[in-house]
């Protein structure tokens, strides 16, 4: 299956998923990856040859030309499923009509609880002994849309921010690259750890 991927960083989530896809046995294969700016995540795609695009909204007179940039941007490709990595703008009405139902988002928490930029600071500032990485389809609310799968981490005495986010990554890519496959599978079953019968 054709996956696209959005993100604005480092881009570790989406450099998880292109080693997945060099299995050959993985059912998918990363067709572009794009972002708001010139992320250093980009060279991931560069340095395998595959196409990336830079879509910054302040090359646009308004967020609605730069959400329809943006859905064609990503048309170009013909994506079966779109991947919001660490992709830190809120799409539009034209990313969504284009792509609603099909764009994914990855985030550090246990959604709904702690959405919006800062989840891991806000998971720590309010001492749980655990939070965790959830996977979700993309709505036109901030972090809203119906879960897909999610997986606990764990809160260690004397994380700072930095270090319960690497741990927390850590299980973002395996629980991304577990749900890229099982979305574009026939089966389509969500993976390990989020059916009743797992817990
Ligand atoms: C991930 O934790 C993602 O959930 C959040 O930003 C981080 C992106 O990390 N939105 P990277 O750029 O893939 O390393």
């Amino acid at each position: 299956a054709r996956v696209a991927v959005l993100l604005s960083g480092t881009g570790s989530l989406c450099a998880a998923l292109l080693a997945a896809t060099d299995d050959p046995g993985y059912p998918a294969e990363v067709v572009v990856v794009g972002s708001d700016r010139e992320a250093d995540g980009l060279a991931h795609a560069r340095r395998r040859g595959i196409p990336t695009f830079t879509c910054p909204l302040a090359e646009h007179p308004d967020r609605g030309a730069w959400d329809r940039a943006l859905a064609g941007a990503l048309a170009g490709h013909d994506p079966e499923l779109v991947v919001s990595a660490g992709f830190m703008k809120l799409v539009g009405p034209a990313v969504l009509d284009a792509f609603g139902g099909r764009l994914i988002n990855t985030h550090p928490a246990l959604l709904p609880a702690f959405p919006g930029a800062h989840a891991v600071r806000d998971a720590l500032a309010a001492g749980v002994p655990v939070t965790g990485a959830t996977v979700h389809l993309v709505d036109a609310g901030l972090d809203s849309g119906p879960v897909l799968a999610q997986r606990e981490v764990a809160v260690h005495p004397g994380d700072d921010e930095a270090r319960l986010h690497e741990r927390i990554k850590q299980v973002e890519r395996e629980l991304l690259v577990e749900t890229v496959a099982a979305l574009v599978t026939p089966t389509g079953t969500a993976p390990r750890g989020t059916r009743k019968s797992d817990r």
